[in-house]
């Protein structure tokens, strides 16, 4: 399959123009500046990302691209385009003041291919703090700005072309249709990277892979292990044991309602209910870390104890996806969330792992689950974390704790949902507040407890805003949570953005 190569100098928005990649129907790999693969005979074009870095800088990431400049089309953005320029005998040079945000093309070359259909004035998004104060030989300068003349260039006599802004990130009003005109109209993509096609040849993947072996996956409830286990459904059946852990921490009756839905769908699923004892292990356990340890350690222990008594079973299943993977570059020392699947089967049951969704950003999983005809609210589920509400009680967790939570959730996404408001935010949650506040009911004083509501919307989890939910909306949703839910007497809106917060309270 043809394909994309888009090598990271360690720019925070290296996996946006991975997504937009995709969304041009082409598949793409991130890889680490200087992983640029040996065999590169499927691959249409090279990007190269942003950086934090300066490229005249003594240890800066200057790699050799001499593999498939020249000979690939090549298309530096940011730090790539300076890299570029600066290899090729240009000028880079510090700016006085860092130029972030956005600005405008005022002059665009009509004949540059990578600006097909973009005229001048255009808004780009800007993000740097040196410029390109001399081209090499052999380039011209193809857009400006007021303050950046070489805000785009291109060589006369190679595929190569450098944007100073960033066509990845949505302020860059045409950059979808640059990258268009590059991965499409210079790349020659045939688009064929698409949700039907991806199920189409997974399933013949998997069945070559797998033969008439017996394969086991933890089900979550959750998008990816769901998508991950119907695509496998389709490929290998009955061979195919699904196992999904009650462990006393879900949303109200949502085991009941999961397991209904895995049933319809035709999947083989063991649903064990082992609340009591996880909720027997954690009580009286009031540190964050080692309450998801003990989740953790027991969930390990339940599905080995389920997976052992599925005779022959060879393959574990998992629904890790693409960003879970991706190998960061180093160069800022960031790290990538670690993810939390299934994991830790002991060695002696062998068993080899099979990660359907391995290439797939969320919103593919989501259009794969929709090309697989699974239902939308399933396919748009929000995540959850693995610990479940244990992470949303903030200090110890009684059945009691739990039983209140889950009603507040229940009103706030019953809410949600009616009011078309579910699909809008990322993700939304309540947490229970280890305090108690005085209120007044009737002529009663109370000292009950508080309880948080959090909406936010992202893109990956790792920042978010708070959602700007509306204050009708907000209004009876709290009047329903305090009329109801026994023990509760006031209800709070968490308006913090990550960073600096996170989504979950612990
Ligand atoms: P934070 O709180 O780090 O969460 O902003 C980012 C995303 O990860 C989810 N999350 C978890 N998922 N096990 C999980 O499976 C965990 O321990 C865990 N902690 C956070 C969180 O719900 C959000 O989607």
């Amino acid at each position: 399959m043809q394909r994309i190569i888009i090598l990271d100098f360690g720019s925070q928005t290296t996996q946006l123009i991975g997504r937009r990649v995709r969304e041009l129907h082409t598949f793409c790999e991130i890889l680490p500046y200087d992983k640029y693969p040996s065999d590169d005979s499927d691959v249409i074009g090279v990007i190269l990302s942003g950086s934090p870095l300066s490229v005249y800088a003594p240890d800066a990431a200057r790699p050799d691209l001499s593999g498939f400049l020249g000979r690939l089309p090549v298309l530096g953005i940011c730090y790539g385009a300076q890299l570029l320029s600066y290899s090729l005998g240009g000028l880079v040079e510090p700016v006085g003041t860092r130029e972030y945000g956005r600005a405008e093309l005022s002059s665009i070359d009509p004949s540059c291919p990578l600006f097909s259909g973009i005229k001048a004035p255009s808004q780009v998004w800007m993000s740097h703090g040196d410029t390109i104060t001399r081209l090499p030989e052999g380039y011209k300068v193809t857009a400006s700005t007021e303050s950046v003349r070489f805000a785009a260039f291109e060589a006369s006599d190679a595929p190569v072309w450098g944007v100073q802004f960033h066509p990845e990130v949505m302020h860059t009003t045409e950059g979808a249709r640059l990258l268009e005109n590059f991965v499409v109209g210079i790349c020659g993509s045939r688009r064929e990277w698409t949700p039907d096609s991806f199920v189409e040849s997974s399933v013949q993947e998997l069945r070559t892979m797998l033969g008439n072996d017996k394969v086991v996956l933890g089900l979550s409830g959750g998008v990816d292990s769901s998508v991950a286990a119907v695509l496998l459904n389709r490929a290998i059946g009955s061979n195919l044991t699904c196992i999904f852990v009650n462990h006393g921490l879900l949303r109200k009756h949502e085991f009941e309602d999961v397991m209904e839905d895995y049933k319809g769908l035709g999947l083989n699923v063991i649903g064990v209910d082992a609340s009591e004892s996880f909720l027997s292990e954690l009580a009286g356990e009031a540190d964050p870390e080692r309450k998801r340890k003990i989740i953790g350690r027991k969930f390990v222990e339940v599905f080995n104890a389920e997976a052992a008594k599925i005779e022959g079973a060879r393959w574990l299943a998992q629904g890790t996806i693409y960003p879970d993977r991706i190998e960061s570059s180093n160069i800022t020392g960031k790290v990538i969330k670690s993810h939390h699947n299934v994991g830790g089967l002991p060695k002696e049951m062998k068993l080899k792992l099979c990660e359907p969704l391995k290439w797939l950003f969320k919103d593919e999983v989501r259009a794969v689950g929709l090309s697989l005809r699974m239902p939308r609210r399933m396919v748009f589920r929000h995540p959850f974390p693995g610990p479940g509400l244990a992470v949303r009680i903030l200090g110890d967790i009684t059945p009691e704790k739990v039983r209140i939570l889950q009603d507040v959730d229940d009103i706030f996404m019953r809410g949600l949902r009616d009011n078309g408001l579910y699909e809008k935010v990322w993700q939304a949650g309540a947490i229970l507040l280890p305090v108690r506040t005085v209120g007044v009911m009737g002529d009663e004083r109370t000292y009950d407890r508080a309880v948080v509501l959090r909406a936010v919307t992202s893109s990956d989890a790792m920042t978010a805003d708070w959602a700007d939910l509306p204050v009708g909306f907000m209004r009876n949703i709290s009047n329903e949570i305090i009329n109801k839910v026994k023990g509760v007497n006031r209800v709070c809106y968490d308006i913090s953005s990550k960073p600096p917060a996170t989504i979950e309270w612990e």
